[in-house]
């Protein structure tokens, strides 16, 4: 235990082969393998101290203190760690992003992978990579492809002590960069969390998992040989799938908007044009839109011409999960 604080950094993901639907959900054992790329630019920073004489956990979120549901999930995700510690002090955490919360872009993954990298440091415990991954993963399953930077796969393991993320690239393997087309900042209406409990109930969900290692095979591959147009077929055809299974659950979950469909359209017509560039969309309506980095500007630029389109982030690959002195 160190009544330090300590602090990590971790960047969020982008899913290029998506995760939703768990077949535990109070382990966050996922329906299926996924691949990411993580964004580099974008990050969280979180400090943790534990300390004696305190009552409950506190967390500050970007300088404002927080309460009600943020600071339940950041509780129990401390249980955790209070379990592998020993002990049962509790924990001040203050947390902040370097990008908007409601960009599309997942937060919860760079938030959890912070939070699991210092409060366990802090704790006094020494996780390796795939233990670090294996804690993250109990607080937002995406978070576990956050802690090994570059390209990254969940592995679907067999329980809890085998479903983590590993590097299957370093970020220097391919300069790839995510443009995000911001066509809302409105905060979506089913999370994630609630929007993965819900996937069983469409009947494409069991199609779509038993298709996944052939998803996956491509998706590594295409990655391992930089081959950019094989790369754009299978995340594109993946998240298509997966909105598919979200607007046949019950109830439908319907992410798309008119400027999300715009911007796919857009894609499809740069790339038919030459432009390497593909879209994939998490849940909401923000296009994240993948292409070489040497092409981002044209990329960046046809996207702002998109009506709807609000602004475009851009993220190049990002690295690991790590401690700040
Ligand atoms: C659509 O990891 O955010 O972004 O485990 O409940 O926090 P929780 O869910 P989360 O789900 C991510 C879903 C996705 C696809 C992906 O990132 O693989």
């Amino acid at each position: 235990m160190n009544a330090r604080s300590i602090t990590a950094q971790a960047s969020p993901n982008i899913a290029l082969i998506k995760y939703w639907g768990n077949r535990d959900d109070s382990l966050r054992l996922p329906a299926n393998g996924s691949i990411a790329m993580s964004l580099d630019g974008l990050q969280t920073r979180t400090s943790v101290a534990w300390e004696a004489g305190q009552a409950a956990d506190s967390l500050t979120l970007n300088g404002i203190p927080t309460a009600g549901a943020a600071l339940a999930r950041v509780t129990n995700f401390l249980d955790l760690v209070r379990a592998l510690a020993g002990f049962e002090l509790h924990a001040k955490v203050a947390s902040e992003n370097n990008f908007p919360i409601g960009a599309g872009i997942a937060s919860s993954a760079s938030a959890f992978a912070a939070l699991a990298l210092a409060s366990s440091r802090a704790a006094g415990l020494d996780l390796d990579e795939a233990g670090l991954s294996r804690l993250a993963r109990r607080g937002s399953g995406s978070a576990c492809r956050s802690i090994p930077g570059g390209f990254t796969e969940w592995l679907l393991g067999t329980g809890d002590a085998d479903s983590y993320a590993v590097a299957i690239a370093p970020p220097a393997h391919w300069d790839l960069a995510d443009c995000v087309a911001i066509v809302s900042t409105v905060h979506k209406p089913t999370g994630s969390t609630v929007g993965n409990t819900l996937a069983g109930t469409s009947p494409l969900q069991p199609a779509r998992v038993a298709d996944t290692s052939r998803r996956l095979d491509l998706c590594r591959r295409a990655i391992l040989e930089r081959d950019f147009a094989a790369l754009a077929a299978i995340v594109e055809f993946d998240s298509d799938l997966m909105h598919a299974v979200m607007m046949t659950s019950t109830p439908q979950l319907f992410y798309w908007q008119p400027p999300t469909l715009a911007v796919m359209a857009a894609v499809r017509e740069a790339r038919a044009q030459g432009l390497p560039v593909c879209y994939t969309v998490d849940a909401g309506p923000n296009v994240h839109v993948l292409t070489e980095a040497s092409r981002a500007g044209q990329v960046i630029e046809f996207l702002r011409a998109v009506p709807g389109v609000r602004d475009v982030l851009r993220a190049g690959v990002g690295g690991p999960a790590r401690l700040l002195p």
